[in-house]
C-alpha cells in the first residue's frame, strides 16, 4: 500500500463500513444532489460522523451552519441533536435550499433544520439583531472568500465554550501559497491567521484525506 488517493478512498470506505454500516439516509440525499447537479462538496460519511460526534460531545442544542448546499452536513448534525435541538442553516441559492429542505424532510429531519435563503452575511446580521440565544456550534462551509467575515459573525453568535469549525482550509495544500491569486485560498489563509491571533479562541487544524481528496478543518473553542 502506498499513500495515494485511491487508497485514501478505500480506507474511507473501510472505516465507514466498519464503524457505521449502510447509510440509506445519506445515500438518498447524495443521489438526489448528484441528480440535481450540485457540486460534490458534501462532507464525506466519516467527516459527517465527526460532526455528529462533536455535537454529541458538547451536548449542542443550537447549531449554526453557514452553507447548506444539499443538506448532507445539516443531516449529520441534526441527527445528533436532541429532539428540541435546531440547526439554523444559511444558503445563498434558493434552488439548493429547496433541494436541501426536500432532502431533510424526506429524512425525517425537517423539523430540526431551519434553512434561511439569501446571502449569509445578510442573514447573519439579521440573526444578530434578533438577539436569539447563542449557538453552541458554528460550522462555516460556504463561499471561502467570505470566511473572515463569517468568523466575525461566528464570534458574536457563539456561546462561551462553544465550537467554531471551518471546512476546507487545506485545499490540496494550496493553503501554503502566501501569494495565491485564488480568492478562496486567500479567504482561508486570512481566516486561519485570524483564528491564531484571536485571544478568545483556542484553535487547531485537522488535515484529512479520503474521498474528498486532501483537505481539512479548523476547530476552535470560544473562551469559556
Ligand atoms: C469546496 C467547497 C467545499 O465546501 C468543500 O467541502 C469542498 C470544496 C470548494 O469550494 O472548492
Ligand atoms: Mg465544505
Amino acid at each position: 500500500m502506498s499513500d495515494n488517493a485511491q487508497d485514501w478512498v478505500a480506507v474511507d470506505a473501510y472505516f465507514a463500513e466498519a464503524l457505521m454500516g449502510a447509510d440509506p439516509l445519506r445515500a438518498g440525499i447524495r443521489r438526489a444532489n448528484a441528480a440535481a447537479g450540485l457540486p460534490p462538496h458534501d462532507v464525506s460519511p466519516l467527516q459527517g460522523r465527526f460532526l455528529s460526534l462533536l455535537v454529541k460531545a458538547i451536548g449542542a442544542r443550537r447549531i449554526l451552519e453557514i452553507g447548506t448546499l444539499g443538506g448532507v452536513s445539516a443531516s449529520w448534525m441534526a441527527e445528533a441533536l436532541p429532539p428540541d435541538g435546531r440547526v439554523v442553516s444559511l444558503e445563498a441559492s434558493p434552488d439548493y435550499a429547496a433541494l436541501a429542505r426536500r432532502n431533510l424532510e424526506r429524512a425525517g429531519l425537517g423539523d430540526r433544520v431551519e434553512i434561511h435563503v439569501g446571502p449569509a452575511l445578510d442573514t447573519l446580521a439579521r440573526l444578530a439583531k434578533e438577539d436569539s440565544p447563542a449557538f453552541d456550534l458554528v460550522f462555516i462551509d460556504a463561499d471561502k472568500p467570505n470566511n473572515p467575515a463569517y468568523l466575525d459573525w461566528a464570534l458574536r453568535l457563539t456561546r462561551p465554550g462553544g465550537l467554531i469549525i471551518g471546512d476546507n482550509v487545506v485545499r490540496g495544500g494550496a493553503v501554503l501559497d502566501a501569494g495565491s491569486s485564488d480568492d478562496r485560498v486567500r479567504g482561508v489563509r486570512t481566516f486561519t491567521e485570524r483564528l491564531g491571533r484571536e485571544p478568545r479562541l483556542f484553535s487547531t487544524a485537522l488535515q484529512t484525506v479520503g474521498e474528498k481528496g486532501w483537505d481539512g478543518m479548523t476547530l476552535s473553542i470560544v473562551a469559556p
